[in-house]
C-alpha cells in the first residue's frame, strides 16, 4: 500500500495532501513543526472523507518518525514570499527547515523519492540530495510542472480551449530566468508558432515567467498554492502509479545540456524509481543562451548556500 509524507501543512502542503487524497492512490501523513495544526487539518479531512470520496488514511503529526516506509516524501516546509520579494530571498531560512527535512527522511524513509517543492526550489534540491544522500534518481525538484502548467493555462485561456490539450515546455531554474520553449509547446498538437503571432507567444511566455509572482500581488502575505500542489500532486501521481510521465522537473544534471552539479528543470521522465531518464532537446543558441542565464541565477544560490553552510 503506498505511503506519501508531506513535509509543511501550510497552504502547498495541506493542498498537496488534498489532491493525493483525492486520487485516492496513497495514504498520506502530513508533518509540521506546529502542534496541532496537522493533526487539525487531517482530521478535517477524515471527516469529510464520505463527500469527498477519501478513502485512504491522513494522518497529521510532528513526529519524523510517523514518515516511515513512506514511498514519495514531498518538502514544502518553508516560508513564502511575499510582495517585493524574488525567491532567493527565501534561500537562509528555508535551507535550515530543508536541511533538518533532509536528515530525517534520511534516517525515517530511507528508500522514498523525494520532491522538492519549497523556494528557492532548484538551491533546495540541492539541500535536499546532499543532506540525503539519496542518489540523484530519487531527489526531484517539481517547479518545471508547474511552469508549464501555467503556460498551458495561459494558451488554453488565450484560444479559449481546454488546458489539458496544450503542452508546454519551459526549462531553466524556477525563477523569473526561467525558459519557456514555444517551440516545443503545442495546442492539440499544433506546434504554437503555427497557430500564434510571435508577440503574442511572447506575451504568453513572459507571463508563465511571472506567473508566480502575480498570485503573490494578489495575495499579499503568502505565494500561490492550488496550481504548485496540483503539480506536485502530479508528479506523486506518475510516480505511485508507474504511469512514466513526461514532464519538466528539476533534476541533478551530469553533463546534460553541457551542464554539471547544479539542479535544472529539464525534460524528463519520471518513473516508479523517480527520475528514469533526462531527455536531451536540441536548442536553438537564443535558447541555450537563456537556459545559461537561468542556471547561472541557480548557481548564485547555491554560492550563497555553500557560503552559509
Ligand atoms: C510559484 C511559487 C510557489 O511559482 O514559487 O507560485
Amino acid at each position: 500500500m503506498a505511503k506519501v509524507s508531506i513535509i509543511g501543512a501550510g497552504n502547498v502542503g495541506a493542498t498537496t495532501a488534498y489532491f493525493i487524497a483525492k486520487q485516492n492512490i496513497a495514504d498520506v501523513v502530513v508533518l509540521d513543526v506546529v502542534e496541532g495544526m496537522p493533526q487539525g487539518k487531517a482530521a478535517d479531512f477524515l471527516h469529510g472523507s464520505a463527500s469527498a470520496g477519501f478513502s485512504r488514511s491522513t494522518h497529521g503529526t510532528n513526529d519524523y518518525a510517523d514518515i516511515a516506509g513512506s514511498d514519495v516524501v514531498v518538502h514544502t516546509a518553508g516560508i513564502p514570499r511575499k510582495p517585493g520579494m524574488d525567491r532567493m530571498d527565501l534561500l537562509k531560512t528555508n535551507v535550515n527547515i530543508a536541511k533538518n527535512a533532509a536528515l530525517n527522511i534520511r534516517k525515517y524513509a530511507p528508500n522514498a523519492v523525494v520532491i522538492g517543492v519549497a523556494n528557492p526550489l532548484d538551491v533546495i534540491c540541492m539541500v535536499l540530495y546532499r543532506e540525503t544522500g539519496f542518489p540523484v534518481e530519487r531527489v526531484i525538484g517539481m517547479a518545471g510542472v508547474l511552469d508549464s502548467t501555467r503556460f498551458q493555462y495561459f494558451i488554453a485561456e488565450k484560444m479559449d480551449a481546454w488546458p489539458g490539450d496544450a503542452k508546454a515546455m519551459v526549462l531553466g531554474g524556477h525563477g523569473d530566468s526561467m525558459v519557456p520553449v514555444p517551440d516545443y509547446t503545442s495546442l492539440g498538437g499544433f506546434a504554437l508558432p503555427e497557430i500564434m503571432d510571435d508577440t503574442t507567444i511572447d506575451a504568453l511566455a513572459n507571463r508563465t515567467k511571472t506567473g508566480g509572482g502575480e498570485i503573490v500581488k494578489y495575495l499579499k502575505t503568502g505565494s500561490a498554492y492550488y496550481a504548485p500542489a496540483a503539480s506536485a500532486a502530479k508528479m506523486v501521481d506518475a510516480i505511485i502509479t508507474g504511469k512514466r510521465r513526461v514532464c519538466a522537473a528539476s533534476a541533478y544534471l551530469q553533463g546534460e545540456y553541457g551542464y554539471r552539479d547544479i539542479f535544472l528543470g529539464v525534460p524528463v521522465i519520471l518513473g516508479t524509481s523517480g527520475l528514469d531518464r533526462v531527455i536531451e532537446l536540441p536548442l536553438t543558441d537564443d535558447q541555450k543562451d537563456a537556459l545559461d542565464q537561468s542556471a547561472a541565477a541557480v548557481r548564485e544560490g547555491v554560492e550563497t548556500l555553500n557560503s552559509i553552510s
